[in-house]
């Protein structure tokens, strides 16, 4: 079978609605779509692509994050910046720590659809649909809102295109200079109730930047200290939607999904086989795959045959989230496997999808247990000798109580406080920047053993 950007509709697909209503309205709404402009342009994907083939060789890392599902009721101009605030001021903490470029990716302008693990929901004996993302139905609990709507395909390719907008504009105005970033980052170790804790990296940097200041090395003369790239991803669900978005480059003649620079593959939706690898497939953008519970080393390799075949580096990162304790028995097989093979991937690791509880009725996520698997994932990776490449988070910068944990310690009778998401629980701004303190120290800790690994050798 070759490949069209409509070939997938001869697979089997999980977790795509066909309960809309009208048909005929959903398509319309698919061909508006395939008329308005691309959202990225190739240019851009085949940068991305380049620098993830710098994190597949250990030259580079990699941090994605942002929200589990973007939403039409939290959409504006302050969650925008504070959410990009909070992963600026990681990645200078995990530069300094890696002492690599960070390449940023944002889980935003397109992250709205949602695989749910049950069809439907049941409320005090009435059963309705599930909510499956702002793009395709409403979360509050009527047969009305419940029920899939075209035009919501429309209203979120606006809200992708503004929201973009806006990042572009806030990284590329000066508002994201480093000497802002690093500004904010001060504000938060001395806010920060464990910031003592922070302060010797925190003094580094500083003293780094002062550093290169005096040496005439500033926003005023150099790019890179003025302005920064954040690149953007989404899961690729929704394919109707996807498939509208698909254009050929005029410069290269191939495809390209132009909603998003990266797109990934979920956990339920990664059989070979199916509709979401057969998309992922004829477009040339970076892709992710999650790798969790149930992934057998052999289908991992097929897929990657599949959507790789040339092995291109860059091409393909694969997102491990096996829960905090699942990490050695399911990676280690799995990074075996693909070292074996001589594929180039990017291994990242996702701390959040395989550590989600539920309690006094909400879903969430304890931030140790989220520290814990980013750190078993770093040891499992360095044993086997494979480069652990990056991070993946559900976070936000607002000041949220949807994880337990962290330095601000939120409790389990915190939760209802200022619980706001649509679907999984996001760490808020501070619990974000303090993980990438953590994971901070930990990396310097993997580059010194590795420091002294090498002088012993020689
Ligand atoms: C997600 O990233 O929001 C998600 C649904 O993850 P997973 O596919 O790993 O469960
Ligand atoms: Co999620």
């Amino acid at each position: 079978m070759t490949w069209t950007p409509s070939s997938w509709r001869q697979r089997p697909a999980k977790h795509i609605p066909e309960d809309y209503p009208d048909p005929a309205a959903l398509a319309a709404a698919e061909a508006r779509l395939a008329e308005f402009p691309p959202l990225v342009f190739a240019g851009e994907v085949r940068n991305l692509k380049e620098q993830l083939g710098r994190v597949a060789a250990g030259e580079a890392f990699l941090l994605q994050g942002g929200d589990c599902a973007e939403s039409f009721k939290e959409f504006s101009a302050d969650n925008i910046r504070d959410t990009l605030r909070v992963m600026l001021q990681m990645a200078v903490v995990l530069t300094y720590a890696a002492s690599k470029p960070v390449v940023k990716v944002g889980r935003l302008a397109g992250q709205f659809g949602k695989p749910r693990s049950s069809p439907t929901e049941t409320k005090d004996g009435v059963t309705l649909p599930s909510y499956r993302g702002d793009n395709i139905n409403g979360m509050e609990f009527t047969e009305e809102a419940r029920l899939p709507d075209p035009e919501r395909l429309i209203k979120s390719y606006s809200q992708s295109a503004s929201t973009l907008n806006l990042v572009r504009a806030f990284s590329q105005g000066g508002y994201a200079s480093l000497a802002n970033v690093h500004e904010w980052m001060l504000g938060f170790v001395d806010r920060s109730p464990l910031g003592a804790q922070y302060h010797e990296m925190a003094d580094k940097i500083s003293d780094a930047l002062a550093f290169m200041d005096a040496c005439g090395i500033n926003a005023g003369n150099v790019p890179q200290m003025a302005q920064v790239e954040v690149y953007t991803s989404h899961e690729a669900l929704l394919l109707g939607y996807e498939e509208a978005m698909t254009r050929v480059d005029s410069t290269s003649g191939d495809w390209y999904d132009t909603s998003a620079h990266m797109l990934w593959i979920g956990h339920r939706t990664r059989q070979v086989d199916h509709a979401h690898v057969e998309f992922c497939k004829g477009i040339k953008n970076p892709i992710g795959m999650k790798c969790g519970p149930g992934l057998e080393p052999d289908e991992l390799l097929r897929t990657i045959e599949t959507l790789n075949p040339n092995d291109e580096p860059g091409r393909i990162t694969l997102i491990s989230r096996f829960g905090a304790d699942g990490v050695e028995a399911g990676l280690v097989p799995l990074a075996r496997a693909v070292k074996q093979s001589g594929r180039t991937v990017v291994w990242s690791c996702d701390p959040m999808h395989g550590n989600t509880t539920t309690m006094n009725g909400f879903k969430t996520r304890p931030v140790d247990r989220i520290l814990t698997e980013v750190r078993n994932f770093i040891d499992v990776l360095t044993a086997e000798d494979c480069v652990p490449g990056g991070v993946h988070f559900e976070m936000t910068g607002q000041d949220v109580t949807e994880c337990i944990g962290g330095a601000q310690a939120i409790s389990e009778a915190d939760l209802s406080s200022r619980y706001h998401t649509h679907c999984d629980p996001r760490l808020n701004g501070e619990q974000a920047l303090e993980l990438a303190f953590l994971i901070a120290d930990k990396l310097l800790g993997v580059k010194e053993a590795k420091t002294m690994t090498t002088r012993v050798a020689s």
